[in-house]
């Protein structure tokens, strides 16, 4: 069942995260890996465990070792996954597909089915990633990523930097609107899309580039962590911890105008794409926002839920709390 959240790391200095104990190795057969650059790169580099089977603790613990992602930002993003895609009664979480590993799954509408699962936490218009609808929504992706590498070319100097993610964020969208009928923008990928484009710039830059004022990534560092799920050989994370709400994310949400949505669904036509006029549910800071829906979404995955598995999701909605609290309403359904 659920486990506390464990503390923060005491020591967040720049430092060699590719040392003798974490080197790189090829995936076996039944290791999982999915539509996280990020996290994958850590279970290649036994930061987390090579199997890519993994528990929410061994998440927020290995985010911060590696990149020096900040605690609370490292909790909610952790407990909203979890929440939708782990299983509760073994406390394990595919960072990919379905997995034997990750132990008897809770009954259905449940589905413990890992972060390739498509409207859960993984969503469309992704950088790399196909949308659902269009083909492989965890696979990198060589015609997006030249997309992605031709734009940072134009604008960011041959690096992804603020002003390449900003287009290719926008161009992705477009792309979605135009070609994906059940493209969905709304809340909760209406926050993840733009804060996942700015990850790359935010912890894949080397921790000395960055100490040196270093702004922009360079495209086969950025490769080897989407397409291998690589860390170059000397990788130093950032010295200082980090969260995303930088100035990266204002820069990229105020490039382009954005609204959330989706192209009309019942019509299931393209370029059809109007507001959501409840992207906010109840709660009017968009965090809220985003903790309102994943709880919902539990809610619909666990209408009923009994015995250990109540516990088990009563411990996780309250660690997933943790990360919102003092801004929001906590939500208890099952109390
Ligand atoms: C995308 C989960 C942390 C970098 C995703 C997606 C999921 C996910 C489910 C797929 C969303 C989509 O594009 O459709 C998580 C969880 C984390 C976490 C549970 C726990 C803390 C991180 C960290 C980094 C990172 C620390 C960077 C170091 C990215 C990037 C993408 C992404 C760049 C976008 C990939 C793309 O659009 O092609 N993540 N992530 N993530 N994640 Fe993570
Ligand atoms: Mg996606």
């Amino acid at each position: 069942g659920g486990q506390p959240i464990p503390p923060p790391i005491k020591d967040t200095s720049l430092k060699l995260v590719v040392d003798k104990d974490h080197q790189w190795k090829p995936l076996r057969a039944g290791d999982q890996r999915g539509p996280c650059p990020g996290l994958n790169a850590l279970a290649s580099h036994g930061w987390l465990p090579r199997t890519g089977i993994v528990t929410p603790g061994e998440i927020v613990t290995a985010v911060q070792n590696g990149y020096n992602m900040e605690w609370k930002r490292a909790v909610l993003v952790t407990y909203a996954a979890f929440l939708v895609n782990g299983n509760h009664l073994t406390n394990l979480l595919s960072l990919g597909g379905m997995s034997w590993l990750t132990g008897h799954a809770p009954p259905p509408p449940a589905l413990a089915s890992g972060l390739n699962t498509h409207g859960t936490f993984e969503g469309d218009a992704s950088l790399t990633r196909s949308d659902a609808f269009l083909g492989d929504n965890h696979s990198f992706n060589e015609t997006l990523f030249q997309q992605l590498v031709d734009i940072s070319n134009k604008v960011g100097g041959g690096k992804y930097n603020a002003s390449a993610a900003a287009e290719v964020r926008f161009q992705r969208v477009q792309d979605s609107i135009a070609r994906n009928p059940t493209f969905n923008f709304a809340n909760p990928r209406f926050n993840t899309a733009f804060v996942e484009a700015v990850f790359p710039i935010v912890f894949f830059i080397d921790g000395r580039l960055r100490a040196a004022g270093e702004t922009g990534l360079d495209l086969k560092v950025m490769r080897g962590f989407f397409e291998d799920h690589r860390m170059p050989k000397d990788f130093h994370r950032r010295g200082t911890v980090s969260s995303a709400s930088d100035s990266e994310l204002d820069f990229v949400q105020a490039a382009h105008d954005y609204i959330p949505g989706f192209n009309n669904g019942s019509a299931r036509v393209v370029n059809n794409f109007v507001a959501d006029p409840n992207f906010m549910g109840t709660q009017t800071e968009l965090v809220c926002a985003l903790y309102e829906k994943f709880v919902n979404s539990t809610v619909a995955l666990y209408p009923n839920p009994h015995g250990e598995l109540r516990k088990a999701l009563n411990q996780n909605l309250d660690n997933f709390y943790v990360a919102a609290e003092a801004h929001c309403d906590q939500i208890k359904p099952y109390n």
